[in-house]
């Protein structure tokens, strides 16, 4: 597992810029008790998401929003909603003694 950030650091829907295993950027998002990771720069033109907004969707669905061309998605999935045209790439994460760990595949 590698560790993201520690969960005090993070703010209610404050996305936050961590540091992915390969030095990576990885934003997270704390939302109404639930923890999410996802690749922390924008498939679409290569803004920092950490500058994003998060959100939920009609079903109470945590997402993210990208700040320049407002490309968003689910984070429990990365699917895209509205007019984002790819989707985003999502990694699992685990709260242990109050730090989040991204957990590796495998
Ligand atoms: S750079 Fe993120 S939507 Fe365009």
């Amino acid at each position: 597992m590698h560790p993201l950030c520690k969960v005090s650091e993070l703010g209610e829907d404050a996305p936050l810029e961590c540091e992915g295993p390969g030095g990576e950027a990885v934003v997270v998002v704390r939302s109404d008790g639930r923890f999410f990771a996802a690749e922390g720069v924008c498939p679409h033109q290569g803004a920092p998401l950490a500058d994003g907004e998060a959100g939920v969707d009609e079903n109470g669905e945590p997402t993210l929003t990208c700040c320049l061309h407002f490309w968003s998605w689910r984070l429990a999935d990365g699917a895209p909603l509205e007019d984002a045209e790819e989707s985003l790439r999502v990694f699992p994460v685990r709260e242990e003694g109050g730090t989040l760990y991204m957990v590796s595949d495998g």
